[in-house]
Order: structure tokens, then C-alpha cells, then sequence
């Protein structure tokens, strides 16, 4: 799948959309050689690739230098990049250089965060031809707000306000919507009321599609890990082992063997 009426498609024909990110060209190389269907260039590379705490320290230019790397390494899949922290909020032309930035490295859409106070934004991309997806419940961007990484839409009136939000989003063109952290229910009744494809994290099974960091899917988190994640290798044993016994084999006079050096 390598363009956006591709995501339509399937929920059209009641097939599920899956969706991991990567930041890098080995890693979506890899991705590129699975049936996922569509990689996330997430501004959630902050935090697994480059340490912060949180989303808020991506930038435009991060956003660009990994989007180049993963582009260029996963030519057959649709990769979609995040619009990082207020790159979106400081006027149209601000948020178009920034679409440009992530676009001319190779993205075929971009992603974003909330709606409100940003609707002409997301109306003038879309007019431009560049397909955007939506993000609501957690935002990661808003973090500060919420005082935390907690479940988003538990009350009667928030739920209200995250359906609302929804449907904006569908309105102003949006080709598909990330519901992050929702009660599974909400996110099962959202996604009937919309044409638009959601992709569901942490939203249970009633969503169009999901979407794990590809570091959770591989077990490399070293930290917390959230309950909606499914770890489908240990791979921090796996490569911890390898470096182990790496070092066991050097330490141990067992590497390198004569095949693998030069004469
Ligand atoms: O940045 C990210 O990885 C994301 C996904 C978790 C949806 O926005």
C-alpha cells in the first residue's frame, strides 16, 4: 500500500490497517520486507531515539532527518510523518514550510495532533494536496496539560468532546484518525459513526486498524510499558545475549577465527 485511498479501501472491505513507526533506514528496511501496512515516522522519536522524556523536544528539522532515512529505505510503503510540537500552531505559513520539510523528505502524508484552534491549518494542507491524519484522546503533544500519560474520553463529557473532535476532523478532510488511549467502547462507537479509517493505540480491537512503536513491538523499551502494548520479542535479552557473548568470544580468545581475518 503506498497511497492514502489504500487505508479507505480496507475499511471499505472490512479489513483491519496495521501500522508500526520507525525512525531509522535499518529498521525500515526491515518494515519494508513485512505485510505492515503503512510506517509512522512518529515524533515519538524523541523519547525512543533520542532520550527526552517526552515528545516536546522533536523538531521540524528531526522530523525531516528521520523521515529522509526511513523514506528512502521503505519505498514500497505509504510513510506518514508527524508535524512536531507547534510547528502547527504558529500560522498557516509556518505549518506549510514545515509540511514541506517532511514531504520533500519523502513522506506521502503528514500527521497531527488536536483540532481545535488549528482547523484552517488542517484545511489548507489537505487543499494542498497533502493528505493529513488526525490524532485524538492522549495527544503527547499536550502532555502538560493532561499532567500525564493517562486514558483520555472516561467521562460522558469527554467522550462527547472526543466524538466531536472526530467528526471535525472527518469534515476538514482528514484521511484517517489515530485514537490514542480511549476507553475501547468510545473508540468501537467512533469508529462506526466515521467514513475515515481510525488506528487504534491503546483503543482496543473495535478500531479500523492499530498502531504500536516498532520498539514495543520488537521489546527494545527499556522502560514503562504501557498495558496496551504487545511485546512480540524479548528483543533486549535477544541482543543483550548477542553483545554477551560477543564479549564472551573476544574475552575467551574465540573471535576472531582464522576464516574471519585476512592472511
Ligand atoms: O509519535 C508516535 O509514535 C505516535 C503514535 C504512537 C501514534 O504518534
Amino acid at each position: 500500500m503506498k497511497a492514502v485511498d489504500g487505508f479507505a479501501r480496507l475499511k471499505q472491505e472490512g479489513r483491519k490497517i496495521s501500522m508500526v513507526t520507525a525512525y531509522d533506514a535499518w529498521s525500515a528496511r526491515l518494515v519494508a520486507r513485512s505485510s505492515v501496512d503503512a510506517i509512522l515516522v512518529g515524533d515519538s522519536a524523541a523519547m525512543v531515539m533520542h532520550g527526552h522524556p517526552t515528545t516536546l523536544a522533536a523538531t521540524v528539522d528531526l522530523m525531516a532527518l528521520h523521515t529522509r532515512a526511513v523514506a528512502s529505505a521503505a519505498a514500497s510503503k505509504l510513510v506518514i510523518a508527524d508535524l512536531p510540537f507547534l510547528s502547527f500552531r504558529q500560522g498557516i505559513p509556518a505549518a506549510m514550510e514545515a509540511v514541506r520539510a517532511l514531504v520533500t523528505s519523502g513522506a506521502q502524508a503528514v500527521k497531527l495532533e488536536g483540532v481545535a484552534g488549528h482547523e484552517d491549518v488542517i484545511r489548507h494542507i489537505v487543499e494542498s494536496g497533502v493528505p493529513v491524519m488526525g490524532h485524538i484522546g492522549l495527544t503527547p503533544q499536550s502532555i502538560n496539560q493532561f499532567g500525564g500519560f493517562h486514558v483520555q474520553g472516561k467521562t460522558e463529557d469527554a467522550a462527547a468532546k472526543l466524538m466531536c473532535q472526530a467528526h471535525r476532523l472527518e469534515s476538514l478532510g482528514c484521511f484517517s484518525i489515530v485514537l490514542e488511549c480511549v476507553p475501547a467502547e468510545l473508540a468501537a462507537r467512533i469508529t462506526s459513526e466515521l467514513t475515515v479509517p481510525t488506528i487504534g493505540i491503546g483503543a482496543g480491537i473495535g478500531t479500523d486498524g492499530q498502531i504500536l512503536v516498532l520498539h514495543d513491538v520488537w521489546g527494545l523499551d527499556v522502560g514503562h510499558v504501557p498495558r496496551f502494548v504487545r511485546r512480540y520479542i524479548d528483543g533486549e535479552r535477544v541482543l543483550t545475549d548477542a553483545l554477551n557473548e560477543f564479549n564472551a568470544d573476544v574475552k575467551g580468545l574465540k573471535f576472531p577465527e582464522p576464516a574471519e581475518s585476512y592472511s
